[in-house]
């Protein structure tokens, strides 16, 4: 039969130019557009005083999640689309269709905060497709260790749902690191998920069960006291900088690096030194000088210029930029790099002397 729908689409085209008939379906409904993944909040829901998750119906367009990987989420914060990657805290293929993010609130955070203080149901958040490579492999080891403090626990417990959904959960050893009970996210879940099925073991390291007194972090010495056989069991780890820090450090020392996977919510930033330079944003027009320890990304934002962004933290690629001149610094790596013509990560790259961005 012929199918007549590619006429339609090019003859509303011509007839609705020059908006695009993409534009009229995401006028009536964002979730329909096929060119803006969009989706639509349908709840808000308070995990602790500081985290909620934010249960989000994805429109057209939208690509099953592998249970570990993040997303870019836009939030629009007075009129201006504010972008950032968050895990989804969902398991893969939710009967109902709905995908969830859970994030905490970090103390002075421009859009955790108003995600969870401020975003209501029926509020339209903007998202990319899934991606990242903290997942669990397809041939699944038979002992898993998952370790985690505070929001690092959302990947891993995508993980967990699919399992629970799934009806069979594997031998896992999980360690999560929280102040205290309370303001354990997904505490009262988790709990219960031990509880029914006997493959999962779930260690709590509260760092201030008493109020006041000094925090007891979680050391390697007791994760490897409560969990005898961490070298036999393929290891994920999320959390905070120091927490990964010392999981990679050790799991080195052990010589069975190639058993941990990391998920970091934070890059890993080296001290950059020497006296930064000059930055012109070559098609805006605007110069400033910016200092060696601050990302271009912050230096052409406090100009003033339109800097696509996206994590923050040199993973989803959005902020890429053409280098027209000059060198810049990796604060990942320290390693000084660029020639006219190369695209740079302005989230983190800092000016190394002058530099002439193509923005
Ligand atoms: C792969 C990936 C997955 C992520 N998943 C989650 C998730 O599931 N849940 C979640 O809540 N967050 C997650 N994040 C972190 C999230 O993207 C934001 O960085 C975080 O919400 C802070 O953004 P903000 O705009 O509120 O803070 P900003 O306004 O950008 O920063 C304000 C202050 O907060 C500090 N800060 C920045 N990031 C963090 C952080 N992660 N923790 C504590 N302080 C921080 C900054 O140093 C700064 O001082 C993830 C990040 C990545 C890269
Ligand atoms: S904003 Fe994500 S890599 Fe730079």
């Amino acid at each position: 039969m012929l199918d007549i729908r590619p006429m339609l689409t090019a003859a509303t085209g011509v007839l609705t130019s020059p908006l695009m008939p993409d534009d009229y379906r995401a006028m009536m409904n964002p979730l329909w557009s096929r060119q803006r993944l969009s989706g639509r909040v349908e709840a808000v829901v308070p995990e602790t005083p500081d985290a909620s998750t934010v249960v989000i119906r994805p429109g057209r367009g939208w690509r099953r999640h592998l249970a570990g990987q993040h997303v870019g989420v836009g939030v629009d914060i007075e009129g201006v689309w504010h972008w950032r990657t968050f895990s989804l805290s969902s398991p893969p293929g939710r009967p109902d269709g709905l995908v969830t993010i859970t994030v905490k609130a970090a103390p002075g955070g421009f859009v955790s905060e108003h995600v969870v203080r401020r975003l209501r149901p029926g509020g339209i958040v903007r998202l990319s497709r899934p991606a990242g490579g903290f997942v669990l492999p397809d041939d699944l080891p038979t002992r898993l260790l998952f370790v985690t403090a505070g929001s690092g626990i959302t990947p891993v417990m995508s993980m967990l749902r699919g399992f629970a959904l799934a009806g069979d959960l594997p031998d896992v050893f999980l360690a999560h690191v929280a102040p205290n009970g309370p303001q354990v996210i997904f505490g009262g879940e988790l709990r219960r998920m031990a509880a029914r099925f006997p493959g999962l073991r779930l260690h709590e390291h509260h760092t201030r069960p008493v109020p006041g007194r000094r925090a007891k972090r979680l050391t390697m010495a007791d994760l490897s006291a409560v969990c005898p056989d961490l070298p036999d069991r393929m290891a994920w780890v999320c959390g905070p900088r120091g927490l990964l820090d010392d999981a990679e450090a050790y799991w080195r020392a052990a010589g069975i690096a190639d058993r941990l996977r990391t998920e970091r919510f934070q890059p890993v930033a080296r001290p950059s030194a020497g006296p930064g330079g000059r930055v012109r944003f070559v098609r805006s027009g605007r110069e400033t000088a910016a200092g060696a320890g601050t990302p271009l990304l912050a230096v052409g934002e406090e100009a003033d210029v339109a800097m696509p962004s996206g994590c923050r933290m040199g993973v989803c690629r959005t902020c890429l930029a053409r280098l027209a001149g000059g060198r810049v610094r990796d604060l990942r790596t320290g390693e000084v790099h660029g020639d006219p013509g190369d695209l740079i990560q302005t989230c983190v790259s800092t000016a190394v002397g002058d530099v002439d961005i193509d923005l």
